[in-house]
């Protein structure tokens, strides 16, 4: 039986592939999980109940009690919640505690973006992408859009928060990030908004015609 039509983006952060999976879900009318956001939600909230981000017991039961109908929280948008969220995906009982909601959610025909859907969450998906673009053009989008929601920061410490959570989504031993075998590289560095919303398209056409 074919796998239901479901479309992987994983990528690091600020890549991109949040806007690539809004998109693909505009256009497909199928719906987006963005599974950064769950990792968020379980960093924010830890932080916001006073708990250590590396007990990992403590975390993994935030994550087991988290409700989806919360998650709207701008909190769980900032430059904190984003090192929070990687300081707490690094354990494995937290990344245990969120599997289920995630592996549901891909039993459907959907849009899901993360960094191990491709390989961990979804490995049937027929469409598999993995947006990247440089560090600097990351560093350079990330702070634009944060100064957008006026969070003041300069773009060096935006540049070294990605190098800095490249190398531990990257590096930790449980569901690292990395491009599944059957990945499709994307890499926007030099492309606008459209080209990569084009590109991404073709790519998922592809997975169609073969799925
Ligand atoms: O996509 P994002 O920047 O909102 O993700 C925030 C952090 O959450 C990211 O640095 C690592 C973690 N994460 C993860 O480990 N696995 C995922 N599928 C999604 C996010």
């Amino acid at each position: 039986m074919k796998p239901p039509f479901v479309i992987a983006v994983d990528g690091p952060a600020a890549s991109g592939k949040g806007t690539v999976a809004t998109r693909l879900g505009e256009a497909y009318g199928l719906p987006v999980l963005d599974t950064g956001l769950l990792y968020r939600a379980v960093g924010v909230l830890a932080q916001r109940a006073g708990l250590d981000l590396d007990d990992e017991a403590a975390a993994a039961k935030i994550a087991a009690g988290l409700e989806t109908g919360l998650l709207d929280d701008p909190g769980f948008r900032t430059r904190g919640a984003g090192e929070a969220a990687s300081r707490v995906a690094v354990h494995p009982q937290v990344r245990a505690a969120l599997l289920k909601l995630q592996r549901d959610f891909a039993a459907h025909p959907s849009v899901i973006d993360g960094r191990d859907i491709g390989t961990v969450i979804a490995p049937q998906a027929p469409a598999k992408l993995y947006v990247t673009a440089t560090p600097e053009v990351r560093a350079e989008r990330r702070w634009k859009q944060l100064q957008g929601q006026g969070e003041a920061v300069s773009y060096e410490d935006v540049l070294a928060d990605i190098r800095k959570r490249d190398e531990r989504d990257g590096g930790r031993e449980s569901a690292p990030m990395r491009p599944a075998q059957d990945a499709v590289l994307l890499d926007t560095s030099e492309m606008t908004i459209e080209q990569v919303t084009d590109a991404a398209r073709r790519i998922v056409e592809a997975a169609r015609a073969r799925w």
